[in-house]
């Protein structure tokens, strides 16, 4: 026992040399490849490896923000994320990844029961932040700690919802052949079977920048200690809708778990299995981030921009180029493009696809108000009165207030990003 200080020393050494090792060799490997680097662009990887570095001996002073911008779409299921997320992956320099959060959620939960009462909210909010920081590096292979069945020599035929990034679908990783009505994510779906995690984050490493959605991450607060990382420029936008609206596209979208909801709906008489606490824990998550992020703590300061999304829904050009100007990032053609080809039409080609972002997103955004009873939206407003009122969603007191469209329930409010 007498030197047991020796042994803390000999293994704080230990690891520091194992982190020395990984660091030096995560370097190393990193600039070997910044193949397509653009000129005038830098090999942000190799700055990165650097700038680690300066990080490991504690000297932050000559540091400078990387020019890289690490995007992080933060929301709540069914509020407009895929829409927002869309305007992302359509620009070609941001390596967009959809959800990828969805793995370490699966092996937690699904994890036997005795493990799930182990494993607490903490552990798995260290993990997302894991799994974030490294996802921002292009470590992509860290993924494959959640995947199940396990990759084998680094490919995977389970990488979540891997037709939403375009990068994924695109060569080298995969050829698509286009000649289909099919939307572009069900063809990738259909047609890049097996993909090389690897490779992907080589892909990644050309891409000057990086955005992640994520519905996962249940409070502003949680993201603290990524976005007091100074080697990660984190720019975070949190995408709120009226949460009537996300009650309602939920119950249009998990028809299973909304059974006694739509029975309520229908009938006007409220089955006792009606489960009042998942909206109520929406609301409450909505208020605190929200609060959160108005009052501007210190590590926010130039990260953080509040956006609706029925303003985004409403003026779709007008709202992206804010957000992109405060991410310090011109709005490119494509995503343009995008804007044009997908606020427009009816759904003609996306029928039943319950995420698709191919619709009239004016009309959308306030169509809740002709799907749920006035008994369900006073319900809810009596739940989330303090959300409401905070974000500027005016509440109903008819059922002719309720659905007169005309009179749209979104004040105007302006939330000026966090500079
Ligand atoms: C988790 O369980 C669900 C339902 O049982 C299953 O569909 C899914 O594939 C499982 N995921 C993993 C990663 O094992
Ligand atoms: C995956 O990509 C890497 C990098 O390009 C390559 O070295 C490796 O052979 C590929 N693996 C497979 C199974 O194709
Ligand atoms: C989209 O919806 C809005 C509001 O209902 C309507 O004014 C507009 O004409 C629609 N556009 C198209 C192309 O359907
Ligand atoms: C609620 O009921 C109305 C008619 O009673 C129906 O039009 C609407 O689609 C229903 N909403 C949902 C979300 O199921
Ligand atoms: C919301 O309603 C509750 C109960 O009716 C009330 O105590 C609370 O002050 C209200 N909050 C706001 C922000 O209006
Ligand atoms: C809807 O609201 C508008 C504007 O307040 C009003 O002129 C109209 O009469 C209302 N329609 C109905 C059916 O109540």
């Amino acid at each position: 026992m007498e030197c047991s200080w020796k042994t803390i020393l000999l293994l704080v050494c230990a690891s520091l040399g194992i982190q020395y090792t990984a660091f030096r060799s995560l370097s190393a490997s990193v600039t070997s490849h910044c193949p397509r680097t653009e000129t005038g662009k830098h090999c942000h990887s190799q700055r990165r490896g650097n700038n680690r570095w300066r990080g490991l001996v504690g000297d932050w002073s000559a540091w400078e923000a990387p020019d890289r911008k690490h995007i992080l779409i933060f929301a709540t299921t069914r509020s407009g994320s895929s829409f927002l997320g869309q305007l992302f992956n359509q620009h070609p320099a941001i390596f967009y990844l959809f959800e990828p959060l969805y793995h370490v959620q699966q092996v937690f939960v699904n994890s036997s029961t005795r493990m799930r009462n182990v494993v607490d909210r903490r552990a798995l909010l260290g993990a997302h932040r894991d799994l974030l920081s490294n996802l921002y590096d292009c470590n992509l292979n860290f993924l494959e700690n959640y995947m199940k069945p396990a990759p084998r020599d680094h490919a995977t035929t389970v990488f979540f919802r891997r037709g939403a990034s375009n990068a994924l679908c695109e060569p080298p990783l995969c050829h698509l052949n286009q000649n289909s009505k099919d939307p572009f994510e069900h063809l990738c779906a259909k047609q890049c079977k097996v993909l090389n995690l690897t490779l992907a984050s080589q892909v990644c490493q050309t891409r000057s920048h990086m955005a992640i959605k994520t519905v996962r991450i249940p409070e502003i607060k949680d993201l603290r200690l990524l976005s007091e990382d100074p080697r990660l420029n984190l720019k975070i936008i949190h995408l709120v809708r009226d949460p009537r609206g996300i009650l309602a596209s939920r119950m249009g979208t998990f028809t299973d778990n909304f059974r006694a909801w739509k029975i309520w709906n229908a009938t006007g008489r409220k089955p006792r299995s009606v489960d009042l606490s998942q909206i109520a824990t929406t609301c409450n998550d909505l208020f605190n981030s929200v609060g959160t992020g108005l009052s501007k703590p210190p590590w926010l300061r130039g990260k953080y921009m509040l956006v609706r999304y029925e303003e985004l829904a409403r003026e779709p050009f007008k709202k992206i180029t804010e957000i992109y100007h405060f991410i310090g990032l011109d709005v490119d053609n494509q995503v343009k493009k995008w804007i044009l080809q997908n606020t427009r039409g009816t759904s003609g080609t996306a029928r039943n696809y319950k995420y698709t972002t191919t619709r009239n997103s004016t009309a959308t955004a306030e169509s809740w108000r002709l799907s749920l009873s006035f008994q369900i939206t006073q319900t809810v407003q009596h739940l989330c009165n303090g959300t409401l009122t905070q974000l500027g969603y005016q509440p109903v007191h008819s059922l002719r207030e309720l659905r007169n469209v005309s009179n749209s329930l979104v004040e105007s409010k302006t939330f000026t990003p966090f500079l």
